[in-house]
C-alpha cells in the first residue's frame, strides 16, 4: 500500500522561538499518539531546520524545507542549497510551490534543476504544481498540469521517482478558502496517476503519493482523503494551528 502523508507548510511564519515551541508540541503529541498510517512532515522556514531536526529526532515527525537554491554551491548571496538543507537533518524539500512560481518567477525548467539538485543531495522532493483560476475556467487545467509535470518532473529516471512526492495544488484554492471538491481532486489525481503510469509504468504510479493542497482543513480533510487517489495533503494555513493540523493528520 502506498504511503499517506500530511505535510504542514508553515510558509513565512513564526519566530525561531515560536517555531521550536510549536514543533516540540506537535512532536510530543505524535510520540504519545502515533499518527498511524500517515507520515507527518513539518516544512519549516530555513532558520528553524536545525532546531526542529533536533526536536523530532525520535522519528515520529519528518522535516522539510520549503525551497532550495537552483545551484549546488558558490557565490549566490542569500541562497540556501539542497546540500545545506540535508546537512540540518531534514529529509524533504518542497519544490515548485505556486507562491515560488508566481512571486519569484520560478518556471518548470528551473524547478526541474532544483529537483535534480535536491535528489542528488539525498533529499526527497515534494513537487508542487497546479492550474490558476483562469486556466480552470477555460478548461485547460489538464493541459497545464501535464506540461508542468512533463517539464518539471518527468525528465527524471524511474529509479529516482521513489524519492518524489507529488502535490497537486490548484492555485485558486491556496489560502483562498475555496477548496477543490473531493470529486475535482479525485478527477485530477486520477489523471496525474495516469500520466505517471504512462511515463514510468504501473508499479511507479501505484506507489506514488499524490497529495492535495489548497484550503484543506479539519472540516473537509476526511472527505478529500477518502478519495482513492488522494494520498494526503499539503497544508498551509491550517498547519499553523496545532489542533487543526492534528485533526487533519487524524483524518487520514
Ligand atoms: P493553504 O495552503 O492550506 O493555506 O491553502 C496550501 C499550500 O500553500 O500548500
Amino acid at each position: 500500500m502506498r504511503k499517506k502523508i500530511v505535510a504542514g507548510n508553515w510558509k513565512m511564519n513564526m519566530s525561531l522561538e515560536e517555531g521550536l515551541r510549536f514543533a516540540r508540541s506537535v512532536d510530543q503529541y505524535f510520540r504519545e499518539k502515533p499518527a498511524g498510517k500517515a507520515e507527518v512532515i513539518l516544512c519549516t522556514p530555513f532558520i528553524h531546520l536545525p532546531g526542529v531536526a533536533e526536536i523530532v529526532k525520535s522519528g515520529k515527525v519528518a522535516l522539510g524545507a520549503q525551497n532550495c537554491a537552483s545551484e549546488a554551491s558558490g557565490a549566490y548571496t542569500g541562497e540556501v542549497s539542497a546540500f545545506m538543507i540535508k546537512s540540518t537533518g531534514a529529509q524533504y524539500v518542497i519544490i515548485g510551490h505556486s507562491e515560488r512560481r508566481s512571486y519569484y518567477n520560478e518556471n518548470d525548467k528551473l524547478l526541474n534543476k532544483k529537483t535534480v539538485l535536491a535528489l542528488n543531495s539525498g533529499l526527497k522532493a515534494i513537487f508542487c504544481f497546479g492550474e490558476v483560476k483562469e486556466e480552470r475556467e477555460a478548461g485547460t487545467h489538464f493541459i497545464i498540469v501535464k506540461r508542468q509535470l512533463d517539464e518539471g518532473l518527468f525528465t527524471l529516471p524511474v529509479e529516482e521517482m521513489n524519492k518524489i512526492v507529488i502535490a497537486y495544488e490548484p492555485v485558486w484554492a491556496i489560502g483562498t478558502g475555496l477548496t477543490a471538491t473531493p470529486e475535482q481532486a479525485q478527477e485530477m489525481h486520477q489523471y496525474i496517476r495516469g500520466l505517471v503510469k504512462e511515463k514510468y509504468g504501473n508499479d511507479c504510479a501505484k506507489q506514488m503519493p499524490i497529495l492535495y493542497g489548497g484550503s484543506c482543513k479539519p472540516s473537509n480533510a476526511a472527505e478529500l482523503f477518502s478519495k482513492p487517489d488522494v494520498d494526503g495533503g499539503l497544508i498551509g494555513g491550517a498547519s499553523l494551528k496545532k489542533e487543526d493540523f492534528i485533526a487533519i493528520v487524524e483524518a487520514v
